[in-house]
């Protein structure tokens, strides 16, 4: 499978006998993630809200080899994870592997945010990146495993119309280095990926321009001109997971071709641009 070469570096048996559980596994990059780790030999867990999207990826996880528990819960639900974590162990053995990928995202400016938007994606982000750490805590001692948080440029760099995003994020990389302070004396390794725009997802569907002349321009912007895929998101969590990166823990990982570098612009010029236009 064509996404799955660069993989083709490391050994096919990296993650035998590994579990690998990925909230809002069901699609996009953390799909890919999980497709990255069943490549490599895992078998995998995954959770979201969605059953009949949880069983489309579940057979293609199968199809890689993997064995797969798919699990109906909404991560802001801290007993649905409890009974979702140990469900993986129930039919795969402890988690060996955490990965936190479940968000939601929406383009509104502060002023017409409501209170409830704000709060339904800090809940999803950062709430349920707590809730499945937590529950997945005991496995994780039993196995001294690894978690992996999805953050995003937004956490470090201020764009408009994603002040929540941006909020949740940034919450998602202190609650990474808290637990990497603390979970460190069991062997529990915490570390996040900060993914650029990356071709292809739910993401840019929603945050991307609608108008398909821009995209040249994005690019443009981006030291490495282009946008990002998911298999580079995938080998990204596979190295952190990895014995490769036993010696690093509570550090985010930026995997953006540069895009910070140059700021929210014009990314964030096109998304106020877009803002404003459907204000008037
Ligand atoms: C303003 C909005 C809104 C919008 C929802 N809300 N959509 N406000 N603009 N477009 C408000 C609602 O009015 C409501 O507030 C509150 O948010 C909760 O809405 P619900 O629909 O009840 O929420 P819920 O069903 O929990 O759905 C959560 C969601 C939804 C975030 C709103 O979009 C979702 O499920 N998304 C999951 C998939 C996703 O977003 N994927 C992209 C991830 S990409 P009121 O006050 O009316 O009650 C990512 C980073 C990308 O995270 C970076 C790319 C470069
Ligand atoms: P996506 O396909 O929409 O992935 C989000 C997943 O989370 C979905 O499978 C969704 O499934 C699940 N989810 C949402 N709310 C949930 C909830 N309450 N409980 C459980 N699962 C929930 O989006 P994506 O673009 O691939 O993004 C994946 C991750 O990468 C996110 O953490 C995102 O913030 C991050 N990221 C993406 C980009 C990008 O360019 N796309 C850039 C930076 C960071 P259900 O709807 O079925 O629940």
């Amino acid at each position: 499978m064509a996404e799955l070469e660069l993989l083709e570096y490391l050994p096919g048996d990296l993650f035998d006998g590994t579990v690998v559980f990925i909230t809002g596994g069901g699609s996009g990059i953390n799909l890919g993630i999980a497709k990255a780790f069943a490549s490599l030999g895992a078998d995998l867990a995954i959770c979201g809200r969605s059953a009949d999207r949880l069983e489309g990826a579940a057979a293609e996880l199968e199809e890689l080899g993997a064995r797969v528990v798919a699990v109906p819960a909404d991560v802001r639900d801290y007993d649905a994870m409890v009974h979702a974590v140990e469900a993986a162990r129930d039919e795969l053995g402890p988690i060996g592997v955490l990965v936190c990928g479940a968000a939601g995202n929406f383009p509104c400016l502060a002023e017409d945010l409501s209170a409830n938007g704000f709060k339904a994606v800090v809940d999803i982000d950062l709430l349920g990146s707590f809730n499945a750490s937590r529950a997945a805590f005991d496995q994780l001692a039993e196995t001294r495993g690894s978690i992996v948080f999805l953050s995003a440029g937004q956490a470090f760099v201020a764009y408009p119309a994603q002040a929540h995003v941006g909020a949740a994020k940034a919450g998602i990389d202190q609650l990474m280095r808290n637990l990497a302070l603390e979970w460190g004396r069991y062997g529990i390794r915490c570390n996040s990926i900060a993914p650029g725009p990356i071709e292809g997802t739910e993401g840019m569907r929603r945050l991307g321009p609608d108008d398909p002349s821009y995209h040249d321009r994005l690019k443009k912007a981006i030291p490495l001109e282009r946008y990002g895929t998911v298999a580079e998101i995938g080998a990204a969590a596979v190295f952190l997971a990895s014995p490769m990166a036993a010696y690093i823990t509570g550090t985010l990982l930026v995997v953006d071709g540069g895009q910070n570098l140059a700021g929210s612009c014009p990314f964030g010029e096109l998304l106020d641009q877009a803002m404003k236009s459907r204000l008037e």
